[in-house]
């Protein structure tokens, strides 16, 4: 699937120019949350007091395990579900009192497929575009629909199709309205690795237009592979937000396990650092050393235990993942 231009680089807003040009600077956050709370009918708090800034045009995954608040965030800010506490602003507007202009510069393609099953493709598309009050554009529409190679089935009922393309055109539904910030609430769950990969390229194409969007995955390497920023989200709280650069850095960690001839104790003082551990049974020593370092320091460590007259009797090295990264993340935390 290539590419192709989605949407218009310079966001316009036919409704409020002032929206674009002025008051709201291109530096601003495209998504703003501030203070968010949810409690949901039933008591239960799924969200708590969340801060998030999504910057304009950026890639952001949003990882978490189930139950973690993922959907209800992204409701709250698509407008679908109310927050009990705090501000979202998109693109300037508040979601709750601007409901309508904010809405418009969003696309949602939600977690579960939605959609008329009896319905072609062309009038599910053309019927959601409606929905936002925009005159209709069939050039467009033709545009999303060979972008993401549906056009020959535009005259098709829904429930005849794949389920992969069904979840494209719950894609083509949410870009129907040329919105400048997409929402994917887990785009890739149950798909295939090829149908995986033509969504990634899909996703960068609407970057390179000037799209932001947001995604929650629980596939690791999703956000490893597409992510400008990753945040992780554990229990209805926002628990890191980072540069997924700078996360593959710390995740760039690799350990050296050591199996010692006999037990220890206790690591001599001398030899205490946080990068050294050791096991319970006093019969591990695990090393943890950065891999993009000029130096591991391997070889100064154990020339250091070999003075302490620590033996081991065998080694090896392991890298860690950002899955367990992650898991040691959402589990430090329960
Ligand atoms: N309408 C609702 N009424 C009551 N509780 C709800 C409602 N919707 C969600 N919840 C609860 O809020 C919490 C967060 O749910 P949410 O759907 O936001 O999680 P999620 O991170 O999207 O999970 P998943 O990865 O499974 O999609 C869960 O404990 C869920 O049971
Ligand atoms: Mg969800």
């Amino acid at each position: 699937m290539p590419g192709g231009s989605f949407c218009r680089r310079v966001p316009k807003d036919e409704d409020n120019p002032a929206a674009d040009k002025g008051m709201q600077g291109m530096d601003q956050p495209i998504i703003s949350v501030r203070g968010l709370n949810k409690t949901y009918a039933s008591g239960h708090q799924a969200l708590r007091n969340i801060n998030l800034e999504i910057r304009r045009g950026e890639i952001f995954a949003l990882l978490g395990p189930n139950g973690a608040g993922k959907t209800t965030l992204i409701n709250i800010i698509c407008g679908i579900v109310n927050p009990s506490k705090g501000l979202v602003q998109a693109d300037g507007h508040d979601i709750v009192r601007d409901y309508r202009a904010a809405r418009r510069k969003i696309g949602l393609v939600p977690q579960e497929l939605t959609s008329d099953a009896f319905e072609s493709v062309w009038r599910t598309v053309s019927f959601s575009r409606g929905l936002f009050g925009k005159a209709p554009n069939p050039a467009w529409l033709e545009k999303i629909l060979r972008d993401l190679t549906l056009w020959e089935k535009k005259d098709n009922r829904i429930m005849t199709l794949s389920g992969g393309m069904k979840r494209r055109v719950m894609i083509a539904k949410a870009l129907s309205h040329e919105p400048q910030i997409l929402f994917l609430d887990e785009p890739t769950a149950g798909v295939d690795v090829e149908l995986r990969r033509e969504m990634w390229e899909m996703v960068r194409g609407l970057r390179a237009n000037g799209v932001t969007v947001i995604l929650t995955t629980h596939y690791i390497e999703e956000a490893q592979e597409m992510a400008d920023r990753v945040g992780v989200i554990n229990k209805g709280e926002i628990i890191l937000v980072e540069d997924k650069k700078v996360l593959m850095r710390k995740l760039g960690k690799r350990q050296l396990t050591l199996s010692l001839q006999a037990p220890l104790s206790a690591l001599p003082p001398a030899l205490a650092q946080e990068n050294l551990e050791l096991s319970a049974d006093g019969l591990t020593l695990i090393y943890s050393f950065d891999t993009q370092g000029e130096q591991t320091g391997i070889a100064d460590i154990l020339r250091r235990l070999g003075e302490h007259g620590i033996d081991f009797k065998d080694l090896h090295t392991k890298e860690s993942s950002l899955e367990e990264i992650f898991v040691g993340l959402v589990k430090g935390r329960s």
